[in-house]
């Protein structure tokens, strides 16, 4: 048997410890600190700089190289030749689906887009003018309180039945979010259509006309869910584990997800990159705005990444979907690409940007796609959440599915008082 690396701890007192090395099948090897309590220790890492919180078999980054697999595929592969229902198969179990999987998968997943009636008197309680993912963080919760019969997150057909029904019902609820709030009527799913169409049409069908789907804009957002599937411990699946990690239903773990992608740092980032790009207004306007960013006025949004200290793959497949959808719909002329082009030049070329490695993320061109496809700009964090559902289910689900799994609770270094003792109101200073 190969002999366990460790990794000596020296106190300044003389005390030692042993950490294991512990080596994944890709990445840097991790300290295991599991045992530093001993030493009455804890470790102090706010933001997970440096932190591994789980081990996972799911998503597989190397920021410094650019790189994203999925349970070992590359992104780009999956981009270019996979869809988004076998992705989202991936993702949860593992392995690519055989061709009598895939139909078994796609049919259970089309049969169950529908929600329970009584979910659309939810969307009534809202304002008209409520952002919309503040109605999905309430819709989606509130899924917890329908489906009884398959809550039990320790049986893993239940936990499979959940993860199913969330994957199908979410696109449903995002579209009614969106209807709601533009005031027409919710479309029901219709069967005939592909999971990526039947969103489309349930967004920008009505009962007044028949609605055709554009295929090349429909492979646009099925780029974007692909890309936005999943990507390893985020802040929002961080989330979801956190809050799953204390036998929290599915459905209440994916809503404190979509609370934690709702952020401008994390899924806000591809409504504040175009909001940017309208503000700048003029390709004259970039040099000033790029010194704005040197001089620490603003950030670049869309720009720069907690892991890719290099491209993030996504970026590059959403800059060569933005052309081919501005291509389709005769808008290679647009305004806003070509803006974000040249931020783009400026800003790599910049020493600023160079140094710190800032590079631009899947949400700079993200935003210009969405726009054309016709997607308002605040649905924009609405439609990360759809594609994010499953890869939040599945770390969830490989995180139950782990019997050792045990609450999550980080500690603290104390900087607070120290004891002192309670004065009454009329003696208080
Ligand atoms: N524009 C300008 N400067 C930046 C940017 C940016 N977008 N991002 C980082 N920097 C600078 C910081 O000011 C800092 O400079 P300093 O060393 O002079 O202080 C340095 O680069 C390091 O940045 P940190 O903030 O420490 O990096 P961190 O890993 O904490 O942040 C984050 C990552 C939050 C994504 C950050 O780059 C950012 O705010 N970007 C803009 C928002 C964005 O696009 N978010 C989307 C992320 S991708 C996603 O969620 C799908």
């Amino acid at each position: 048997m190969e002999k366990q690396r460790v990794a000596t701890l020296t106190m300044d007192d003389g005390r030692t410890i042993e950490l294991p090395i512990l080596s994944g099948t890709l990445g840097p090897d991790v300290l295991d600190i599991h045992n530093i309590g001993k030493l009455g220790l804890f470790t102090y890492d706010p933001a997970f700089f440096a932190t591994a919180s789980c081990t996972s078999a799911i998503t597989y980054i190397d920021g410094d190289a650019g790189l994203l697999y999925y349970r070992g595929y590359p992104i780009e592969q999956l981009a270019e030749k996979s869809d988004f229902l076998e992705v989202c198969y991936l993702l949860l179990n593992g392995e690519l689906p055989s061709a009598a999987q895939k139909a078994e998968f796609s049919g259970f997943i089309t049969k169950h887009t529908m929600v329970h009636d009584q979910l659309a008197r939810f969307f009534n309680g809202f304002r008209r003018d409520a952002h919309p993912m503040a109605v999905m963080v309430g819709v989606v919760g509130a899924l917890s309180a329908f489906y009884h019969d398959s809550l039990d997150i320790n049986n893993s057909q239940h936990r499979e039945i959940s993860a199913h029904r969330l994957l199908a019902k979410v696109p449903t609820l995002a579209a009614m979010a969106y209807k709601y709030n533009v005031g027409e009527p919710f479309m029901y799913p219709k069967n005939k259509f592909g999971y990526v169409e039947n969103f489309l049409y349930m967004m920008f069908g009505t009962p007044t006309e028949e609605y055709v789907p554009n295929p090349v804009l429909v492979r646009a957002l099925e780029r974007i869910f692909i890309l936005h599937a999943d990507h390893e411990q985020n802040a929002s699946t961080s989330t979801v584990r956190l809050a799953g990690s204390s036998g929290a239903n599915p459905f209440a773990c994916v809503a404190s997800g979509i609370a934690a992608l709702w952020g401008p740092a994390h899924g806000g980032a591809n409504e504040a990159a175009l909001k940017m790009l309208e503000e700048i207004g003029d390709v004259s306007r970039v040099k000033d705005y790029v010194q704005g960013v040197k001089d620490k006025k603003y950030k670049l949004m869309g720009f720069g990444h907690r892991v890719y200290k290099n491209m993030d793959p996504r970026a590059a497949v959403m800059r060569q979907t933005c052309y081919e959808v501005l291509k389709e719909l005769k808008l290679e002329s647009n305004k806003l690409f070509e803006l974000a082009m040249e931020l783009e030049k400026t800003a790599l070329s910049d020493p600023y940007f160079i140094e710190r490695k800032l590079y631009p993320n899947v949400d700079f061109y993200s935003g210009i796609v969405l726009r054309a496809i016709g997607i308002p700009t605040s649905m924009f964090t609405v439609i990360f959440a759809v594609a994010r559902t499953i890869g939040w289910v599945s770390q969830w689900n490989e995180m139950i599915a782990d019997a050792d799994h045990k609450i999550g609770r980080p500690r603290q270094l104390y900087r607070g008082a120290v004891k002192r003792d309670f004065v009454p109101v009329n003696k208080r200073r």
